[in-house]
Order: structure tokens, then sequence, then C-alpha cells
């Protein structure tokens, strides 16, 4: 199978997990726009989606499913969305399409998260992936040299602004043995708006598609 298929099997696989008649949070990506196409086919028992992305949110309108502005919900039982690296703790690198600050806010509404990847994204540790920061634009020198600091190298995405009008530095070689720790000391840097470590609040399911199928990672199987 290419990785396209596999992208296509897991997104089709992230259908299950949908509430009817309910809002789902959708966030962003390659992967993502797999599951919009296939969530286009239930659009009928699904109340409309929240999007990550405004190229997330132009693909579900695309499809004729009603996007809600996420100050208009009080609730959304599921967030479906891909990653960049995932570990077996459910830990996560997102933010390779720029979409990190968004989704991690949709993501923190969400009851429960659905990670969907093909296997290539599974690692022992993050980290090979460079981490994905969302950073305020006067503050990028500032931002990269504290990112120096801690043993990374920043590279600054080129002809990239986000959806909210910031730079990405993508930051190479940083130690990543405790994600939760890194996160909170990456959100603790002034100018950070985000960083593209998931690990506080990591996923709660991860489907992760291989040749031989759909595995299914569920957070409580997992002891750490
Ligand atoms: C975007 C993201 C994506 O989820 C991540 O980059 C994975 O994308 P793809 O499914 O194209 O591999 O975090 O900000």
């Amino acid at each position: 199978m290419t990785q396209d298929e596999l992208k296509k099997a897991v997104a089709e696989a992230a259908l299950k997990h949908v509430v009817e008649d309910a809002i789902v949070g959708v966030g962003s990506g390659s992967t993502v726009n797999f599951f919009i196409d296939a969530l286009a086919k239930m659009k009928g028992r699904i109340e409309g989606a929240v999007a990550a992305s405004e190229a997330s949110a132009q693909r579900l309108k695309g499809h004729g499913i009603r996007v809600f502005d996420l100050n208009a919900v009080s609730a959304l039982p599921v967030y479906i969305d891909g990653a960049d690296e995932v570990t077996e703790h459910l830990h996560m690198i997102k933010g390779g399409g720029g979409a990190l600050t968004r989704e991690k806010i949709v993501s923190a509404v969400a009851e429960r998260f659905v990670c969907i990847c093909d296997a290539s994204k599974l690692v022992p540790v993050l980290g090979k992936f460079p981490l994905p920061l969302e950073v305020i634009p006067m503050a990028r020198s500032y931002v990269g040299r504290e990112i120096v600091k801690r043993g990374g190298r920043p590279v600054l995405r080129e002809n990239f602004t986000t959806d909210n009008g910031n730079l990405i530095l993508d930051c190479h070689g940083m130690a990543l043995l405790d994600p939760p720790r890194m996160e909170s000391e990456l959100d603790g840097i002034a100018g950070i708006v985000t960083n593209g470590l998931f690990a506080r609040r990591r996923a709660d399911v991860l489907l992760l598609a291989a040749e031989s199928g759909v595995k299914t990672l569920e957070k409580k199987q997992i002891l750490a």
C-alpha cells in the first residue's frame, strides 16, 4: 500500500469514533483531508464541525458540512487529527502544517482526542521531526536564542505565516526525552504562542495504519 492508501484507510477507520448528532473537532493536514472526505459520507448524521485551520474549514464547507466557530460551541465529544510523530505513550509532535495553535485549542476543548496516522509516524522517542514553534514575529530572535541555549537549532519556516499571522520556527536537535516537561518549559518562554509538543494533553486513542490493517492503541492501556 502507498502512504496515501494508508492515510485513507486510517481516515475511514476514524469515522466510527465520530459521535452522531454532535459537532466533531477536525484538525488539519493530508491525513485529515482524507478524513474530511470520508466524513462527507455521514454529513447528514452530524451537526457539523469545528476546524483547526482555514484550509480544513474550506474543505469541510466544500463538502457541505457546516463549520462552527469554536466560541459558539460548549462541548466537543471528539477531536480527530493527525501528527508528525507519535509515541506509544500517545505523546505527539504536531505543527508540520503550521496549524498547531488552533489544533491545541480545539483539542483542549474536546473530551477525546483520536490521533490518525500511518505507521511511519510511530517513533520510540520524539524529536527526529523538527519541533515547530509558533512565534510572535518581534520575538523571533529572542526565542531562537532561548532554543539554542537548550541545545536546539531553530530554522525559520520560509514564506510561511500561520492562520494567526505569526511565524514558525522549526527546531532541530531538541532533547525531548520528557515531552510534558519540555512542553511546559517552552510554554514559559515569552513570544512562543504555542509549541508543537502535545504531551500534557496527549491523544486518548491512536489509530495507526499499517499493511496489516488499522491498529487501535488506547490511553487506558498505557501505564505512563
Ligand atoms: C498540522 C499538523 C498535522 O496533523 C501534521 O502535520 C500531520 O500532517 P499529515 O497528515 O499531512 O502528515 O499537525 O499542523
